[in-house]
């Protein structure tokens, strides 16, 4: 896989993670809710900085306008459909952390399932198609192009932070709850 698309790929992987440590936070409803809360602020505060700002900025700013510029037809479906899904993430995480701050751990954590099977059906669509049709109507050049922009784009936020923000989930995930 090109070198640009590879990193969106990887990042993928690490939002999947979190995915992993938020559906499992669950069991903490009612054992250790201090801890079930603790535990969702900081995935709150992982997917609004590292999956929104570093990763959904890639492909908003940079993936998707270079992609629409290639075919009207792409701008008109997945990709717009692509927008409509980071919007709907933004509002579900605004909800989480409303009801999180009235302790209304029940419905954060149902949100928060339906954050979690969202974004990654979003993940599969990217994997599977969008990033297929990518390497299909770009050459080589506008790949690699694509691909300094993206390290610009991680630079300008942080690399240091970036890198952070995959040592949180480790932590994280040693936290987790043996079943
Ligand atoms: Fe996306
Ligand atoms: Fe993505």
């Amino acid at each position: 896989m090109n070198n640009s698309l590879k990193m969106l790929f990887d990042e993928h992987e690490i939002i999947t993670r979190a995915v992993e440590i938020a559906k499992n936070a669950k069991s903490l409803i009612g054992k250790n809710d201090e801890e079930y809360e603790i535990t969702i602020s900081e995935l709150i505060r992982f997917f609004r900085v590292y999956a929104d700002q570093y990763h959904h900025h890639k492909e908003e700013e940079i993936l998707f306008p270079e992609m629409a510029k290639k075919n009207e037809l792409l701008a008109e479906g997945i990709i717009n459909e692509m927008f409509d899904n980071h919007n709907y993430f933004r509002e579900l995480i605004r909800d989480i952390e409303l009801d999180l701050e009235q302790q209304n751990y029940s419905e954060a954590s149902e949100k928060i399932d339906e954050y979690t099977e969202a974004l990654l059906d979003h993940i599969a669509v990217e994997n599977e198609e969008l990033f297929q049709t990518a390497y299909g109507i770009f050459t080589e050049d506008e790949l690699e192009n694509i691909y300094y922009r993206f390290i610009d784009l991680d630079r300008e936020l942080g690399e240091t932070k970036k890198m952070e923000f995959t040592d949180l989930l480790k932590l994280l995930d040693k936290q987790q709850p043996v079943e």
